[in-house]
């Protein structure tokens, strides 16, 4: 995965990978995706990516009941994502991480 440069690499029948050196701001794709996997660094370092409008660009990237994924639970950044339409879950987390969210897109 590290080593593509603009192919896409194909890692299974319903997964493939894609890398973009760009900002998130800059990312322009005509594709949608299932998961989002929000791996910014936290609120406290980086305020602007767990707030609008930077996210207000996230439902538009996912298929419908699309899945996003992070490490945040904070409740300002789970209230802008409600208010961009999506149902907020709080999952057991991975070792020392006590929850994770997943936001899902919903269908209307
Ligand atoms: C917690 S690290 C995630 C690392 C990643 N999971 C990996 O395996 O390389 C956060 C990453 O977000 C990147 N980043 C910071 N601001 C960004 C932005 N505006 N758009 C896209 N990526 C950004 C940083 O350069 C950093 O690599």
């Amino acid at each position: 995965m590290h080593s593509t440069q603009n192919e896409i690499l194909r890692i299974g029948k319903c997964f493939s990978f894609s890398k973009s050196i760009s900002k998130f701001e800059d990312y322009k794709t005509s594709e949608k995706f299932d998961v989002i996997f929000f791996d910014a660094f936290g609120p406290d370092e980086q305020p602007h990516l767990w707030n609008r409008p930077f996210l207000d660009k996230i439902p538009g990237l996912l298929n419908e009941n699309g899945i996003l994924v992070t490490y945040s639970v904070r409740g300002f950044f789970k209230r802008a994502l409600k208010d961009l339409g999506f149902k907020i879950n709080k999952l057991q987390g991975p070792p020392g991480k006590r929850e994770i969210l997943r936001a899902e897109k919903l269908t209307f």
